[in-house]
Formats: C-alpha cells, sequence, structure tokens
C-alpha cells in the first residue's frame, strides 16, 4: 500500500508563480490546479512564455509556488529526489563521461555497486540504440543521440515519475518520430506517470491520454483535452479522422487563444 494507489501521483493545486517585472507582478502561473493519476501519460502544450517549464520546475523540485502547493504522492514537494526523474530540452550530459559513465552516475548516487550499475547501464544504453557508443565522449554525438543518451539516464534510476520538458525540441522530424514511439514503448512496458510538455501539437495528442492546453498573461490552464485512441499508437493512426479531429481541437484551443482576465498587476 502506498501512497500513489489512494490518490493522483501528481497534484497541483491553485499554484501561483509571480515574477519581479520593474515593480509588478509578472503571473507566470496564475491559479493552476491539476491531477496527475498513477501511469498516465499528459503532454502540456502552449505558446512561448505561458509557464510550461515553470510548471515542471516546481514540481522537479527546482523551483517553488509563490502561493498554492505542488504534492507528489500527497507529500509537498520540497526539492528534487529519485522519485522524479527529469529530462531537459538541452541534452543535459557530462561532457567529460562517456555514455556510459553518464548513464552509470545517477546510479552511483543511488548507491549502487559497480557490477550493478554496468548491466543497468547497459540495459538502458542498449533501449535506446546506443551499444555502439557506450565509450564515446557526448561531442562524437549527434544532437539526437546526445539526448537519447539523456534518457537513457534518466530511465536507468528507474523513476515512477517522468518530467519531460520539451526533450525533443530540437530533433529532426524522423529521430522525433523514433523517440515518441520509444518512449510510449517504454511507458507501456514499465509503468510510469509521465508529464511531458512539447509546443508541437502533433506530438502532444500522439503520445497522451490527456492534453493539458496552457495559455499565456497571465499562464494558465485554458483547456485540458482527452485523448480516447488506444494504445499502441501507431503511425497510421496519425492519419485517422479520430487524431485529426483531435489534433484540430487542441490546435485551435492553442492558437486561437482569447485573451485572459489578467496580464500584468501593478503590486501596490
Ligand atoms: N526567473 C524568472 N524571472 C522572471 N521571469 C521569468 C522567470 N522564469 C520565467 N519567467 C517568465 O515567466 C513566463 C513563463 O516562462 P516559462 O515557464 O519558461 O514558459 P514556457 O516554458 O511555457 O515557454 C515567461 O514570460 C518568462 O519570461
Ligand atoms: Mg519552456
Amino acid at each position: 500500500m502506498t501512497a500513489q494507489t489512494l490518490g493522483p501521483r501528481i497534484s497541483v493545486r491553485n499554484v501561483t508563480k509571480t515574477f519581479d517585472l520593474k515593480g509588478e507582478a509578472f503571473y507566470a502561473l496564475d491559479d493552476v490546479s491539476l491531477d496527475v493519476a498513477d501511469n498516465e501519460f499528459i503532454t502540456v502544450v502552449g505558446p512561448s512564455g505561458c509557464g510550461k517549464s515553470t510548471l515542471m520546475n516546481i514540481l522537479a523540485g527546482l523551483d517553488s509556488p509563490t502561493s498554492g502547493e505542488a504534492l507528489v504522492d500527497g507529500k509537498a514537494v520540497r526539492g528534487p529526489g529519485p522519485d522524479r526523474g527529469v529530462i531537459f530540452q538541452q541534452y543535459a550530459l557530462f561532457p567529460w563521461l562517456t555514455v556510459r559513465k553518464n548513464v552509470e552516475f545517477g546510479l552511483k548516487t543511488a548507491g549502487l555497486g559497480a557490477k550493478e550499475r554496468r548491466a543497468k547501464a547497459e540495459h538502458f544504453i542498449e533501449m535506446v540504440g546506443l551499444s555502439d557508443f557506450a565509450d564515446a565522449l557526448p561531442k562524437m554525438l549527434s544532437g539526437g543521440m546526445k539526448q537519447r543518451c539523456a534518457i537513457a539516464r534518466a530511465y536507468a534510476v528507474d523513476p515512477s515519475i517522468l518530467l519531460m520538458d520539451e526533450p525533443f525540441g530540437a530533433l529532426d522530424a524522423l529521430t522525433r518520430v523514433k523517440l515518441q514511439e520509444q518512449l510510449l514503448d517504454t511507458w507501456s512496458r514499465e509503468k510510469r506517470t509521465v508529464m511531458f510538455i512539447t509546443h508541437d501539437v502533433d506530438e502532444a495528442v500522439f503520445l497522451a491520454n490527456r492534453v493539458v492546453v496552457m495559455a499565456a498573461r497571465p499562464g494558465r490552464i485554458y483547456d485540458v483535452i482527452d485523448v480516447d485512441l488506444p494504445y499502441p499508437r501507431t503511425e497510421e493512426m496519425r492519419l485517422s479522422p479520430e487524431f485529426t479531429e483531435l489534433r484540430n481541437r487542441v490546435w485551435s484551443a492553442v492558437y486561437h487563444q482569447t485573451p485572459g482576465h489578467r496580464s500584468t498587476t501593478a503590486v501596490a
């Protein structure tokens, strides 16, 4: 019996985050509430500056709300933790470590012995198709390979929650599609709760159980759209009328947003 079987894995409750902008409060997030169930795959999509990264950083424990709270398994997030794996848009690899050492790094911190680390790293390096490059340094890898290495490193520590901030944003279309399929494959085999941020509407629909659409000024949740397509998702599905309809719905929620009720509010 763990907390996650009793309630949502992630619970964002009335989270507001303001930044001081020349003496005015700028609402990066304005009263955002969201529950993510265990094993759910949520995508978050919205225009640049709508607070997607701010929301993720709060859940990762790298930032804190101005008011409201973020809970994981019913407990307020106080900092980063091994229950949450974070994958950023930029490949956060140690340039002086090989692919293998990069993937093993988090396992060392988790207290695993050398043999176990090696075996685990091997498994995940193979999963992302980098076995031939296990001893290469990051500078020898293409962008897509670096990102696959970052993914292997995040998966290796086996976090039950994956927080991914536009992880495929900088990749070419083909690599992107491959990584989307690989991610769904891993997610369905070894269930995880995923919050995946993207600005790509197609990607948002293809991956998700639910698409959370955000709006900017103030940063807020604009709409939440259920994706009632079965898994495994296939390439043919992208061409189906159901997919097209969902994509159009998400698209218009993202690109035809009505203005918010609050932009910046003067601090008295
Ligand atoms: N540390 C900060 N100081 C001031 N403003 C910030 C800070 N971090 C983010 N912002 C602002 O908050 C808004 C939301 O940012 P962000 O969460 O990065 O948006 P997104 O990831 O959706 O593009 C942006 O307008 C950004 O400029
Ligand atoms: Mg961002």
